[in-house]
């Protein structure tokens, strides 16, 4: 616990504390991957975090003086982050995904989909009315759930997750934006126990890492469930048994959409026979594929 260190007098305002945990953090070589991508603005996270300041909080607060207790507590979480080199939203025990925040916990993967820029434009041009049953299959923390649910009001979405522990973060959150009885959660292998159900729209952020990927992660996302992580030799063990059993699960017109990230280059490859379209998003971000009912 840093308390009244020497350090802490010499740094008096936000601006001071946010340059001394960007130097810190670039000396400890920490990597940066989720929800930051830089020292200056995971310094600039955990500052705002401990101030009670909104994420998109300015620079117009740089020159205030902050008191010591605050100095203290900013020092503490830039201490642990270096220490522990646990991803910041860990830290704090909440993520930002569409602008909104997350309870997270090392349960889940912290949010950081780029899926989430197709339900803020209503999968346009994919779908021509609100879809009224969404699937969110490999829930985690149901930050795409809640966004579905708070994007589309009439919607009904299942969010399915093999994790106890992830439903239980899940259920914290759809609670938190009270969406309870719009969101279902359902404990399952992928479709093993889901009704017999169709949906308009499955969306999919399974895990998709390659096996050599994962042996070389970075410390920060060790923290992280493997089972979220970890997709088999080339990382497309579970998009395979998805590719194979979506189509039951889905109306006429019905679209599927699943994040592959870095395993993009090997999904081209091995699904070459599904006519994917590969999406691109505006904020960044790739290697997400879309195939409508007649397609897969
Ligand atoms: C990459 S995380 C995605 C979490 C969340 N949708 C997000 O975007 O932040 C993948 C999730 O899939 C779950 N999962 C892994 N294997 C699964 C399976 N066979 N069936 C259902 N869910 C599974 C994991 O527990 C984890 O929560």
């Amino acid at each position: 616990m840093i308390k009244n260190n020497q350090i802490l007098h010499e740094l008096q305002t936000f601006r001071d504390m946010a340059r001394w945990g960007a130097s810190q953090f670039n000396a400890a070589g920490l990597h940066f991957g989720h929800g930051n991508t830089n020292a200056w603005d995971e310094a600039l996270y955990l500052i705002r975090h401990v101030l009670h300041l909104s994420p998109s909080e300015d620079m117009h607060v740089a020159d205030a003086q902050l008191l010591l207790s605050e100095r203290e507590a900013i020092a503490n979480l830039f201490e642990r982050r270096i220490r522990e080199r646990k991803p910041a939203p860990y830290l704090t025990q909440q993520a930002w995904f569409s602008g909104l925040p997350f309870y997270v916990d090392e349960r889940v993967i912290i949010p950081r989909s780029p899926m989430t820029e197709l339900i803020e434009q209503a999968f346009s041009p994919w779908v021509d009315q609100d879809p009224k049953m969404i699937l969110d299959l490999c829930t985690g923390s149901g930050c795409i759930a809640v966004v579905c649910a708070l994007t589309f009001p009439d919607a009904h979405i299942d969010a399915v997750d093999i994790s106890q522990d992830a439903l239980a973060v899940a259920k914290k959150n759809i609670a938190h934006y009270q969406l309870d009885h719009r969101v279902q959660l359902i404990e399952s292998d992928l479709f093993a126990n889901m009704p017999q159900q169709t949906y308009s729209v499955i969306i999919c952020n399974p895990p998709y890492v390659d096996a050599k990927e994962m042996s070389a992660l970075p410390p920060e996302y060790q923290h992280e469930p493997t089972l979220a992580l970890a997709g088999g030799d080339d990382g497309l063990q579970i998009v395979q048994r998805i590719l194979e059993q979506a189509a039951n699960y889905l109306t006429p017109d019905g679209i599927l959409m699943v994040e592959v990230g870095e395993s993009e280059q090997a999904a081209r490859a091995r699904f070459s026979d599904y006519p994917m379209t590969w999406l691109t998003f505006e904020r960044g971000g790739h290697g997400v594929f879309l195939l409508t009912r007649e397609q897969l």
